[in-house]
C-alpha cells in the first residue's frame, strides 16, 4: 500500500477497503504521511463520499487512534449528548442537569467555540474557578457521586480528528458528510457511554444549511452508532434562529439557570423537555409520565440542583448560580430599535455568532483571550410582530471600538415581512 494509490483510488469514485483507511489514518498520526498526502485524501472524500461502511471503518480508525476510555466504574445509564454546533446554544447546561435529577449518569467531554459557534467549555469558563480539566479519576467520582460531570476534551481523545480537523479548517473540506460523522462519533465513541444523543442542528446558524443534509448525516451518525452497539438518538433542530434569547458566555449561563428555575424562553424549554422525554422513553416510561416527570424535576429545585453540585464539586463559585446578579456584566449596553413594522420573518443567526465573537465572545485567533461578559440578548423572535422602534435586541460590550467595528452589520440582522410565519423548533427524531 502507499498513500498516492489510495488517495487517485478515491479520487477515481472507488470504495476504501478497511485496512486502506487504517494504513492513511494511522500514517496521518505518526506522521508518515505528509500534510499535502492527508489533504489530497480529504478533498477527494470531500468531493467523492465515502459509502456507510468506509465512513464506518473510518470512524474505527480514528476512535483507535487514542485513548479508548473505561467507563465502567460509574453505576448506571451513561449518557453523552453532543450538539453540531449553533448559536446560542446552551442545552447541555440545562439537559445535564435534567437528567442528572433523573438519576441518568451524564458524562461529557465539550469542546471550544468554533467559528460563529459557542462552546459549553467557554460559558463555563465564565462562573469564577470553574475547572473543566480536572483528572479522569475525579470524572467519575463526580458522576457516580452527582450523576453529572462537563469536562474539556482531554488531548488523549482521538488523535486523529484534531490532526484532521486542522487540515479540513484550512483546506475547505470541513462540510463533508462522512468526515463530519466520523469526527463527532469517533469522539463519542471513545468515550465510551450507552448512550449518545445527537442534536443536528440544521439552517443558517449552523453547518448544515439544509434539511436534506442534516438528515443525511443524522442517519449516518445513528448507523455508526449501531455498528458500535451503541443506542443512539439524533434530534434534528432549527437553527434558523438562535436558540433562546442570550448569544454570549456568561448571558447564555444565566438564560440557563433561568430555564432550570422554570423562567427561561420557551423555544430552550421545549427542546430540553422533548430531549430528557424522548431519554426516558429510551428506558420504558410512558410519554406523559415522562413529560410529567421532567416537569416536577424542574419544579422543585432538584435539576438545579444538579448544576449547583456540579460547579462545587469542579471548583466553581455556586454564588452566582443561586443567584444569578452576581455574575460580572458588561460595562455597556447598546439597544437596537426596529425600524419598520410587521412580523419577524428572519434572524440571521450566523451574522449574530459572528458578532458575539467580534465583541469578544469568541476567539478570531487560537489564542485569543474570552470576554465572558459580552454578548447579545434578543427581545424579539421569528413570527413576533414588532412596531416601528420597538427594541429588537441589546448588545453587552465592553470596548467601544469592538461595538463600532459590528454596528454598520446591525441593520442586517433582522428580517420584517407582512405576513406572521410559522417556525417549527424540532424538525425531525431518527432513531
Ligand atoms: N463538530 C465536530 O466535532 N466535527 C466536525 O467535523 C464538525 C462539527
Amino acid at each position: 500500500m502507499n498513500p498516492v494509490e489510495i488517495i487517485v483510488k478515491k479520487r477515481d469514485g472507488n470504495i476504501l477497503s478497511s485496512e486502506e483507511i487504517k494504513y492513511m489514518i494511522d500514517g496521518i498520526v505518526d506522521k508518515s504521511i505528509p500534510d499535502y498526502q492527508a489533504s489530497s485524501f480529504l478533498m477527494a472524500i470531500y468531493f467523492k463520499g465515502m459509502t456507510e461502511n468506509e465512513t464506518i471503518d473510518l470512524t474505527r480508525s480514528m476512535e483507535e487512534s487514542g485513548y479508548v476510555y473505561d467507563l465502567s466504574k460509574i453505576d448506571g445509564i451513561k449518557i453523552d449528548k453532543h450538539s453540531t454546533g449553533g448559536v446560542g446554544d446552551k442545552t447541555s447546561l440545562v439537559l445535564g442537569p435534567i437528567l442528572a435529577a433523573l438519576g441518568y449518569k451524564v458524562c461529557k467531554m465539550s469542546g471550544r467555540g468554533l467559528g460563529h459557534t459557542g462552546g459549553t467549555i467557554d460559558k463555563l469558563h465564565s462562573i469564577d474557578g470553574f475547572d473543566t480539566n480536572i483528572s479522569f479519576d475525579k470524572f467519575i467520582n463526580e458522576v457516580n457521586e452527582i450523576g453529572l460531570s462537563i469536562i474539556g476534551q482531554s488531548k488523549d481523545l482521538v488523535p486523529a480528528d484534531k490532526l484532521l480537523y486542522e487540515l479540513r479548517d484550512v483546506t475547505g473540506t470541513v462540510e463533508s458528510i462522512p468526515l463530519i460523522a466520523s469526527s463527532i462519533m469517533s469522539k463519542k465513541l471513545a468515550l465510551g457511554t450507552d448512550l449518545i444523543y445527537l442534536d443536528v442542528k440544521v439552517g443558517n446558524g449552523a453547518f448544515m444549511k439544509d434539511l436534506d443534509s442534516a438528515k443525511a448525516l443524522a442517519n449516518l451518525m445513528v448507523k455508526i452508532g449501531n455498528a458500535f452497539n451503541k443506542k443512539v438518538f439524533a434530534t434534528l433542530t432549527n437553527m434558523d434562529e438562535p436558540l433562546g434569547l442570550a448569544i454570549g458566555n456568561s448571558l447564555e449561563v444565566i438564560e440557563a439557570i433561568n430555564t432550570l428555575n422554570g423562567n427561561g424562553p420557551s423555544d430552550l424549554f421545549e427542546l430540553c423537555l422533548d430531549m430528557s422525554k424522548e431519554v426516558l422513553m429510551s428506558s420504558g416510561v410512558y410519554e406523559d409520565d415522562a413529560k410529567d416527570m421532567v416537569l416536577k424535576v424542574i419544579k422543585d429545585g432538584s435539576a438545579l440542583n444538579k448544576l449547583i453540585e456540579m460547579v462545587k464539586y469542579q471548583g466553581g463559585d455556586t454564588e452566582c448560580i443561586k443567584n444569578p446578579n452576581k455574575f460580572k456584566k458588561s460595562l455597556y449596553v447598546y439597544e437596537y430599535r426596529s425600524k419598520n413594522k410587521g412580523y419577524i420573518k428572519h434572524i440571521d443567526s450566523y451574522k449574530l455568532g459572528l458578532m458575539s465573537s467580534k465583541l469578544g465572545g469568541g476567539r478570531i485567533k487560537i489564542d485569543d483571550v474570552i470576554d465572558y461578559s459580552v454578548g447579545i440578548v434578543l427581545n424579539k423572535k421569528v413570527s413576533d410582530y414588532v412596531e416601528n422602534k420597538d427594541l429588537l435586541f441589546t448588545i453587552h460590550y465592553n470596548d467601544i471600538d469592538k461595538l463600532n467595528n459590528i454596528l454598520k452589520e446591525l441593520d442586517e440582522i433582522y428580517e420584517i415581512g407582512d405576513e406572521k410565519v410559522n417556525k417549527k423548533l424540532i424538525l425531525d427524531t431518527i432513531y
